[in-house]
């Protein structure tokens, strides 16, 4: 029998005791996704590739589908009741829930587009959520409410707008995928219980960055590039798409590090990707998968934010080799 999300969700609400207001929030979340996947796949058709004139709060140039998934997104989830208060890497401030509508208790965080880069070459970009819940006694359109540690999470998953629409979800019961049936319009599980391998032979990181990186950065993508001959005594592939939520894909379904680590680009900024809309979710969904996410010294879903737009150096997918580059680290640092 074919499992749909709604069917897959009740189930959660059985079998966990999921709350019903938070199924109504991803199949809310999912819809918006169907739209978005629907506006990536016209493309030129669309009129929805290119630039526009505008730059985001981390100042960089908005493209057309970053502002129209956003708007999606927000407008999809804003009268639902589901929701406290929305945040995203597109928006400068939270925006809260219009009066007219009634408040529920969860704060939605996106990364409306990701891989803004890849969306003029028609290669796989996608959207990434996270939910959290939003703390008793405080206004909850304030970034206060949205500053809690990635463990709080009550859901996070991604969709993947590739040659399938692929959407990936974890409720902290394991993680499962989800393909988009383009004839019904209903996304279909696909895979249950997806698993990240301990041990892989496959990196991702952007090598152009190397003369930057940090030394434990540098030793041991070396390591890997010495190949069966070196300390690690065995050949690694390299993979780099430059979506995160494509390689964190790949990671899921084969095995992988994936590594955007601080550079001495910007030494101020802790790292290019975003904790709150990126780091937090995909650490949760990595974790739930049996892998491991860090910032090379503590596990990314510990980090207690203290911006709703932070930055943070992101190591995550197969355990055994997040282990490994942590203890580079440490070892590192303890000098
Ligand atoms: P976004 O499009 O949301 O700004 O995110 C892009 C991120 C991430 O998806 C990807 O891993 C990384 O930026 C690519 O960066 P480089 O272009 O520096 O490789
Ligand atoms: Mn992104
Ligand atoms: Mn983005």
């Amino acid at each position: 029998m074919r499992i749909s999300l709604t069917h897959y969700l009740i189930r959660c609400e059985r079998q966990h005791g999921t709350d019903a207001n938070l199924r109504l929030l991803i199949e809310t979340v999912a819809r918006a996704v169907k739209t978005i996947g629907h506006a990536v796949g016209k493309g030129a058709l669309g009129g929805v590739l290119g630039s526009l004139s505008t730059t985001n709060v981390q100042g960089e140039t908005q493209k057309k589908l970053d502002v129209i998934a956003n708007e999606i997104l927000v407008e999809a989830n804003e009268w639902g009741g589901h929701l406290a208060a929305m945040a995203s890497e597109e928006m400068d401030t939270p925006v809260g829930i219009p009066v007219a509508y009634p408040r529920g208790h969860y704060l939605l965080l996106f990364d409306p587009l990701d891989g803004s880069s890849n969306i003029d070459v028609n290669v796989s970009i996608g959207t990434i959520f996270s939910v959290l819940p939003a703390p008793a006694g405080t206004s909850e359109d304030e970034e206060a409410a949205f500053l809690q540690p990635g463990r709080n999470q009550v859901c996070a998953g991604y969709a993947v707008y590739g040659p399938q629409t692929v959407l990936v979800l974890t409720l902290g019961h394991g993680v499962v995928a989800f393909t988009l049936d383009r004839d019904t319009g209903s996304f279909v599980l696909t895979q249950e219980n997806l698993q990240i391998s301990a041990d892989t032979r496959e990196f991702a990181i952007n090598m152009s960055n190397r003369r930057h990186w940090a030394a434990p950065v540098v030793r041991y993508i070396d390591e890997c590039l010495a190949g069966k001959t070196g300390p690690r005594g065995k050949d690694f592939n390299m993979r780099w798409i430059a979506s995160m939520v494509a390689d964190v894909h790949r990671i899921m379904q084969r095995g992988g590090i994936f590594m955007y680590p601080w550079d001495q680009r910007e030494p101020d900024k802790p790292g290019k990707l975003r904790l709150m809309y990126e780091a937090n979710p995909m650490a949760l969904l990595v974790e739930q998968a049996g892998g491991a996410a860090t910032d090379g010294r503590q596990r990314i879903l510990d980090i207690q934010p203290t911006r709703l737009h932070q930055r943070v150096s992101v190591i995550l997918g197969s355990r055994n080799e997040v282990e490994y580059v942590t203890g580079l680290h440490a070892a590192a640092a303890a000098g």
